[in-house]
């Protein structure tokens, strides 16, 4: 009988792993037998957008984190799939800064064609995974909701590609509890255009802080303040957009700072980042990390180092994406198909530790971006995933941090180069601060 995978989740990390299969296949290889269990509906995991928030339809959590009107972070270039270019999908060059939709698509394009959809079972959510020492296998129990069915299959490899932005770290200050607007965290945050009008408080410095006080500004806030422990994010806002340090506590609709200041604001969301949580995983199998760039426990990023038949896809924290969970995906394929092979136990501490300390030394977002093209080229290195231009990819992320610090609410005007193709996308029709039009239809149009 053939070897059994599990894929737990279809977003981007778990169809890396079923695209990866499929093109061994197609490059005449005996692939094991794949299950990929999605809890949503559809696939393309954080990108397939919900208006929901709370519980699903299904009674689940909702894992959908992002929002309308979001606009991809960072160069599409630099997530670019080596083995399905945008050019190939879109049939002409687009520009670098996608809206969610488009993106979606794009996601969604490669695997309709690799026809792997047929081994994701939807409305399944994984409950338990556990690992029979006697058998070397894994149990994968899970909650089919179309036909309210637990199913229970066995496994000889199981990948965890279930992500890791969607269940919020929500710290607590006091007077919350008597505060008279809306306290949400960006998880629950769907509309900018509910906050038209308001003074809203940010809480973080990050990627979400940035980009959601971004969005509300754009759609119209009254003003924005961020508040965080570092103190500026270290842009240039524009007037209505005032930073502070950290909140102390809250009393009525009036924040107070720890610098002895205050404000009164409307809503207060909470940018304030994501805890990996797989309570499905049983606890000698469970991932325990922070959001950082390397994770402890896993060879290469990807392997679980007491059980070398279960991997992690994507649980990093992010600079390289897509292109960097398909490297992993190729790397953890090539595992279970015996074309890599493992070293014993102190050698793989040894390289993660090694590892380890290099992250501990990074001081620069510069040294962050070369750490992780050079993690992803060590993968890429070892399987036959193309080998894309990693330093240009590198030298492209450190040109957006700049582009962010000359004009944080331009940089997404800007083109980057196809590591695939070399070409330099268009400008795209219409500055980003006056694009209100988030659709596909309107982000392709008068491109040629
Ligand atoms: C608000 C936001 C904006 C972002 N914007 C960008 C961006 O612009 N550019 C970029 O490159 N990256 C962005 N990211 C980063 C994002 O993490 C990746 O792009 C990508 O979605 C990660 O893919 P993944 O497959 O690892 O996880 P996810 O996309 O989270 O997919 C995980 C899948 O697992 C499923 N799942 C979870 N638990 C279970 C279970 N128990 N049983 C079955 N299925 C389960 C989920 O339903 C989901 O489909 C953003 C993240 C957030 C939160
Ligand atoms: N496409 C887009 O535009 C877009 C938009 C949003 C998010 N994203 C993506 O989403 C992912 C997650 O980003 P994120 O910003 O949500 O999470 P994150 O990068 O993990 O950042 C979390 C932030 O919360 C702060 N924080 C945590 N605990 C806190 C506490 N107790 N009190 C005060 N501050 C606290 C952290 O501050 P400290 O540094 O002080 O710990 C940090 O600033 C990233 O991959 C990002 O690229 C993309």
């Amino acid at each position: 009988m053939s070897q059994r995978v599990a894929v737990i989740g279809a977003g981007p990390s778990g169809l890396a792993q079923l695209r990866s299969f499929a093109s061994a296949k197609e490059k005449g290889a005996d692939v094991p037998d794949v299950v990929c269990y999605e809890k949503q509906s559809d696939w393309g995991g954080l990108w397939n957008y919900t208006w929901r928030t709370g519980l699903d339809e299904n009674g689940e959590s909702v894992h959908g984190s992002m929002y309308r009107y979001l606009w991809s972070n960072g160069p599409k270039e630099c997530l670019e799939f080596a083995d399905y270019g945008f050019e190939e999908h879109f049939g002409k060059p687009i520009a670098s800064y996608p809206p969610r939709e488009v993106l979606w698509d794009y996601i969604k394009g490669r695997v309709e064609k690799s026809g792997v959809r047929d081994q994701i079972r939807f409305n399944t959510s994984v409950r338990r995974v556990t690992f029979d020492d006697a058998t070397s296998k894994f149990m994968v129990v899970a909650f089919d909701h179309e036909t309210d069915v637990e199913t229970t299959d066995e496994f000889d490899y199981v990948v965890v590609a279930s992500g890791h932005f969607s269940v919020p770290n929500m710290p607590h200050f006091s007077g919350y509890d008597k505060f008279k607007g809306r306290i949400l965290h960006a998880h629950d945050f769907r509309d900018a255009m509910e906050f038209a009008g308001k003074d809203l408080l940010i809480i973080g410095a990050s990627y979400s802080a940035e980009d959601i006080g971004s969005q509300c500004w754009k759609y119209g806030a009254k003003s924005i303040t961020s508040t965080s422990r570092i103190g500026t994010m270290g842009y240039g806002w524009p007037d209505n957009w005032e930073e502070k340090p950290i909140l102390t506590h809250v009393d009525g609709n009036t924040v107070y700072f720890s610098d002895g200041t205050s404000k009164d604001v409307d809503a207060i969301i909470s940018c304030t980042g994501y805890l990996h949580h797989f309570p499905f995983m049983a606890e000698n199998l469970r991932l325990v990390t922070g959001n950082r760039l390397w994770t402890r426990d896993l060879y290469e990023g990807v392997v679980w180092e007491r059980n070398t038949r279960l991997f992690y896809l994507g649980m990093q924290d992010q600079y390289y994406t897509f292109n960097m969970f398909d490297a992993q995906a190729w790397f953890a394929r090539d595992v279970i198909m015996g074309r890599i092979d493992m070293p014993d136990q102190a050698a793989m501490q040894a390289h993660g530790e090694r590892w380890q300390e290099r992250e501990a030394a990074l001081e620069t977002a510069y040294e962050e971006i070369d750490f992780q093209g050079d993690y992803t080229q060590e993968l890429v290195d070892q399987t036959d995933y193309p080998d894309f231009n990693i330093p240009l990819v590198n030298q492209m992320f450190k040109k957006w941090k700049g582009d962010k610090v000359k004009a944080i609410m331009e940089y997404r005007d800007w083109g980057y180069e196809s590591p695939l193709t070399g070409t330099v996308a268009p400008k795209h029709h219409t500055p980003w601060a006056e694009a209100l039009d988030d659709s596909m239809e309107s982000y392709l149009a008068n491109e040629s």
